[in-house]
């Protein structure tokens, strides 16, 4: 029989072991009933690899020398890649209008903006962070630094290319378009004003002792990533944020997401159409 036409089934057994080791290297878990959604996923990488079972397929990533390549490629599978510019943008509006102006205050002295895009993607959340930046009249003689990182090597490829789709840009005002894309071939080019401002990292938010590369930051976007987590990876990384932020910086979360039972240490700030959680100025 031809393998690459036959469906692999996956046993329980097998199942759990993925899972744990998918939650070891990123803090993804997979919970019981989403099964399915590993097999469904896996079985080209199954077949791909030449196996006909997912027990041989789980001993190669296990203990395989060459295991490494495979193990990013799983990582790249499962996990969930969706984005675009401009998403969430009740949330973006608060942060061009009400909160770059207060961290222009913040750093009058240093005129150095530092902001993280914590779980990036193809870049779309990166660079239209960079978009509103450029948009401030607040900023134009600043340091600009925006870190994006995310753990899959592909999509910081995609970002790096920094060339796009229209299902990019769904919820892109017509005029950021114009402005910040030239028309090509293959799809739209991002304007290298916007781009200069971001550097894309290889990180994973699970394995927080390279997180000692970041400098602290004036605000951390983190939105739909940590969805996917246990609670006990998501408090760490949360807590870790904290230590990554200045005293007075921003966390922004997904507007599915907040730090209910995940930490005290944040302050909800109350904006006009927007909370978001802030780390408080220490008292001295
Ligand atoms: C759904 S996308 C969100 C992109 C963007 N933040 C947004 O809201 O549009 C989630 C991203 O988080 C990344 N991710 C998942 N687990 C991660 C981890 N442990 N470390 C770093 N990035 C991770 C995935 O690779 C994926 O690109």
């Amino acid at each position: 029989m031809n393998i690459g036409e036959q469906q692999i089934s996956l046993s329980d057994e097998i199942f759990r072991l993925l899972r744990d080791m998918v939650y070891e290297i990123s803090g993804i878990y997979f919970s019981e009933d989403s099964k399915f959604i590993m097999e469904g996923r896996l079985q080209q990488s199954v077949k791909r690899k030449q196996f006909d079972n997912f027990r041989d397929y789980y001993y190669f990533l296990k203990y395989d020398q060459k295991r490494d390549e495979e193990l990013a490629s799983l990582i790249d599978i499962i996990t969930i890649h969706e984005t675009y510019f401009f998403r969430e943008s009740q949330q973006l509006q608060t942060f061009h209008q009400e909160v770059l102006p207060e961290l222009a205050q913040m750093e009058t002295k240093t005129k150095r903006l530092r902001i993280w895009s914590a779980g990036c993607s193809t870049g779309e959340e990166p660079y239209t962070l960079s978009m509103l930046i450029l948009e401030s009249p607040l900023f134009h003689d600043w340091t600009i630094e925006i870190y994006a990182s995310d753990i899959s090597q592909s999509v910081l490829h995609h970002a790096r290319r920094g060339i796009y789709q229209p299902s990019s840009f769904r919820t892109t005002d017509p005029y950021y378009q114009r402005k910040y894309f030239t028309k090509e071939e293959s799809g739209f080019k991002i304007a290298d004003r916007v781009k200069k401002n971001v550097t894309f990292l290889h990180l994973n938010l699970n394995d927080q002792e390279k997180w000692i590369l970041f400098p602290r930051t004036n605000a951390i976007f983190c939105r739909n990533v940590i969805i996917y987590f246990d609670l006990s990876a998501k408090k760490k990384v949360v807590e870790g944020f904290y230590e990554k932020l200045k005293e007075g910086g921003y966390l922004f979360l997904g507007h599915s997401e907040s730090l209910m039972n995940l930490s005290t240490h944040y302050a909800l700030k109350h904006f006009k159409n927007d909370l978001v959680y802030q780390k408080p100025f220490l008292v001295k």
